[in-house]
């Protein structure tokens, strides 16, 4: 990295996808919780609007497979959502875990980890609710240096351009991309990118860091492949199991 992200010194990112999801169900409190213990110094999550305009932390757009539902989050109120239980499907242990507001995880980290919010909405239009919503809880909090906003709309990281320049951001890529001075990132003055690790190699990471953008990696897991994403020298590494990650970034700066 060729300067601190957050000007904070800090220049590795053990990023826990969706919380410590390995051990934990995955966007709840348990799992974020979790991940802050075992060595995480920032958080990703995935951020939506309920039916009634609640920005809630889940990942499906229906809720079959992470709660005790089923339906379109889109379709149903943030107090139905929240009166379901996100725990139970991963293990009885679990039991009572709700679907958490986005305030509810800027508390759980304020003062100990930053977050990566990814920006959840399937379409290009009617992004905007989603991001204001975003941008007034975190202000809220008090968290704007705290946050990396990114996406896979692009849609949404441009109106959060225009409505806040000042807010780190950076797209995310299915795919190989090859930065030019035309493409997104440099366009709209993202901070980073966060890239699939299935196209990455050291070389694209050179010409990314040559461009002044942080890289991030997405899903890592395995030792082996967390080991080279780490040699390869990208700034931050997304995992669902932050504790191997912590274990292997130890291990290669000694
Ligand atoms: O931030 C990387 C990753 O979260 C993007 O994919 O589907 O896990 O949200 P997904
Ligand atoms: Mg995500």
């Amino acid at each position: 990295m060729l300067r601190s992200l957050f000007g904070d010194g800090v220049h590795f990112y053990n990023v826990a996808h969706r919380g410590f999801s390995a051990n934990a169900p995955e966007n709840t409190l348990a799992s974020f919780a979790l991940a802050v213990n075992e060595g995480a110094n920032m958080l990703e999550l995935d951020v939506m609007l309920t039916g009634d305009g609640q920005p809630i932390v889940f990942h499906d757009y229906r809720l079959g497979r992470t709660t005790n539902g089923s339906g379109l989050v889109s379709r149903l109120t943030s107090s139905r959502i929240r009166s379901l239980d996100a725990g139970i499907w991963f293990g009885d242990k679990f039991e009572g875990e709700r679907v958490p507001l986005l305030d509810e995880v800027l508390d759980l980290a304020k003062g100990k980890v930053r977050l990566n919010i990814e920006l959840k909405h399937r379409r290009r239009d009617g992004v905007n609710l989603l991001v204001e919503k975003c941008l007034k809880a975190v202000e809220r909090h008090r968290m704007s240096d705290d946050v990396i906003f990114s996406s896979f709309n692009l849609e949404a990281l441009r109106v959060l351009h225009y409505n806040k320049s000042h807010i780190r951001f950076a797209p995310l890529y299915r795919h190989n991309l090859v930065p030019t001075p035309r493409s997104f990132p440099l366009r709209y003055g993202a901070q980073g990118v966060v890239l699939n690790h299935h196209f990455l190699n050291g070389t694209a990471v050179r010409r990314f860091h040559d461009l002044g953008l942080t890289v991030f990696v997405y899903t890592v897991n395995g030792r082996r492949r967390i080991e080279k994403m780490i040699e390869m020298g990208v700034d931050g590494v997304i995992s669902d199991n932050p504790a191997e990650v912590a274990s292997i970034a130890a291990k290669v700066a000694s």
